[in-house]
């Protein structure tokens, strides 16, 4: 079954080979490129606790706001990964929001994204959030797909000054 989890230790070979994966093929956007995998099979308790350490209960560095890690799994495969922040700043309402994702290149294409933010919705809603934004560059087509299949609406396209492509900003109601 595929679910939203909390990152752990059970993971753990299956994100070594994601980050492996990510890193040959080149392709993705997002995190995984540059996580250094010696280090993280030296001590992947260290990551565990750094994607814990925005969370409600620690004290958050100055313009950060609360959020949380979840991946995607089948079983013991880690099939990629979302982060929620629980409100958003002038930086995330500008480019961010709320749900980042990201799947793993070999699960792609197979409906895991669009299941990854149906799936975050819910946390969102469990949340207490009610309306959701969502960002992705213009030009990431599957981005798209996956916030238009979770009915975003799209409240316009921005070319940012600090961001070299145009991005477009969606709002969820949940
Ligand atoms: C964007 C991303 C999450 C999509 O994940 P995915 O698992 O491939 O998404 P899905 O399988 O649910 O695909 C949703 C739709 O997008 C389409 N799609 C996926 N990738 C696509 C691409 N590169 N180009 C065009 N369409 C694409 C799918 O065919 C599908 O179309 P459908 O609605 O007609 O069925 C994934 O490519 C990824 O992780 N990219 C790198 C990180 C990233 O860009 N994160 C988002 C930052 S905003």
């Amino acid at each position: 079954m595929v679910e939203l989890v909390a990152p752990t230790q059970r993971y753990k070979i299956s994100f070594l080979s994601a980050v492996r994966e990510a890193q040959a093929a080149a392709t993705g956007l997002g995190d995984t490129l540059n996580w250094n995998v010696d280090e993280l099979e030296a001590d992947f308790g260290k990551l565990l606790n750094n994607l814990r350490r925005y969370e409600p209960g620690n004290k958050l560095p100055e313009g950060f706001v609360y959020s949380e890690s979840r991946w995607l799994v089948d079983g013991n495969d880690y099939l990629g990964r979302i982060s929620i922040r629980y409100s958003l700043n002038e930086r995330l309402r500008e480019f961010g929001g709320h749900i980042g994702y990201e799947i793993r290149p070999s699960a792609r294409r197979q409906g895991n994204g669009t299941l990854a933010l149906k799936l975050a919705l819910e946390r969102t809603r469990e949340l207490g959030i009610k309306r959701v934004l969502v960002t992705c560059d213009a030009d990431n087509l599957g981005s798209r797909r996956v916030i238009e299949a979770n009915k975003g609406e799209l409240e316009g396209e921005f070319q940012l000054e600090c961001y070299d492509r145009p991005i477009r900003r969606y709002w969820i109601t949940v």
